[in-house]
């Protein structure tokens, strides 16, 4: 017979909330989600606790310009996931129901079947796939890039609402974007510990006509296995796609990780993007894992 499972809030005056959270949450840093825009973390972050200890959570991440939650769970692997998870997503549900959101939505890995079937069987169901495309640079020759036909420059202070116009112009109405304010964007390039080089801006005349956002993740601790580098964003405004923009920054941005010693490099991405999907494929990224989106609605 286990424990009896509570769910509570975050309590700011319990010092191994914090230490819970980032055991949970594998690379993940506490103090982050306390910088982060229109978040509240004693209001969105939850834990279940049995016999004293804390053995899972449930974070609600609020995107209101969509209206949606975005929940985000983890559960010690030793627990009883049937038991725990459905627990934390009904307080969950509750708080994004406070939000005034419409929807809730939850990312699974697609071979993890048992949060699938605790999300359906609480009434969640299946509405996108996303995947991650990888590909290691170490051995592409990469002569070719940084070279483009367009004016470029890198990211530099006072383009925050710059990088903000260009992602929401690019992105919107794409499925899961809420668009960004300039404090998001700023958040962002703080979390990812973001260099000016990181961020690459293609210009006509001065406007910003694309930009391909890389991130080199350097985890904590110890480094295992290959480094690994990231393509964070990447878009190009309507008007100036088809003429190879996309390419050569992505180009840039692959060269740009690879001077900084990086290997692997991922890209998620929607599997309905067909465009962006035949692009990352033609320069020989490959499918690694997929991510299944579920959604339940509130109203
Ligand atoms: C995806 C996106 C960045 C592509 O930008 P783009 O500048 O039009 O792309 P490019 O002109 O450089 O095209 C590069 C390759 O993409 C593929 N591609 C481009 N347009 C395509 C289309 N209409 N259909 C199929 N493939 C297409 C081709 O493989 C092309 O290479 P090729 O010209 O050598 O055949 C742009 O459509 C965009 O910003 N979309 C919204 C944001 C987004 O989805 N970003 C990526 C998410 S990770």
């Amino acid at each position: 017979m286990g424990h009896k499972i509570s769910i509570r809030n975050y309590r700011p005056q319990d010092a191994g909330d914090a230490g819970a959270y980032e055991r949970l949450k594998e690379g993940a840093f506490f103090a982050h989600l306390l910088t982060k825009p229109g978040y509240h973390v004693d209001l969105d972050l939850f834990f279940a606790e049995a016999g004293g200890s804390i053995i899972g959570l449930v974070n609600v991440l609020p995107e209101l310009g969509i209206k949606r939650a975005v929940l985000d769970f983890a559960v010690e692997r030793s627990q009883n996931l049937k038991v725990v998870l459905p627990a934390l997503i009904k307080q969950a549900l509750k708080r994004a129901k406070q939000l005034g959101v419409a929807l809730a939505h939850a990312g699974v890995p697609a071979l993890d079947m048992e949060p699938m079937s605790v999300l359906e069987r609480v009434g969640f169901k299946i509405v996108r796939r996303f995947c991650d495309l990888q590909l290691n640079i170490s051995a592409i020759n990469l002569d070719g890039a940084g070279r483009m036909d367009w004016e470029y420059r890198y990211f530099k202070a006072g383009d925050m609402q710059l990088l903000s116009d260009i992602q929401n112009r690019c992105f919107a109405g794409e499925w899961g974007y809420n668009p960004n304010t300039v404090e998001d964007t700023a958040w962002q390039l703080m979390v990812r510990n973001n260099c000016p080089e990181d961020v690459i801006l293609a210009l006509d005349q001065d406007q910003v006509i694309g930009y391909c956002w890389s991130e080199s993740e350097c985890s904590r601790g110890p480094s295992v296995g290959v480094p690994k580098g990231r393509i964070y964003m990447l878009g190009v405004d309507n008007r100036y796609r088809g003429k190879g923009v996309a390419k050569q920054l992505l180009l840039m941005g692959l060269l740009h990780l690879k001077k900084n010693g990086r290997e692997l490099v991922e890209i998620t991405v929607d599997t309905q993007n067909t465009v962006a999907i035949t692009l990352y494929e033609s320069l020989g990224f490959h499918l690694c894992r997929e991510t299944v989106w579920y959604e339940k609605s509130l109203s």
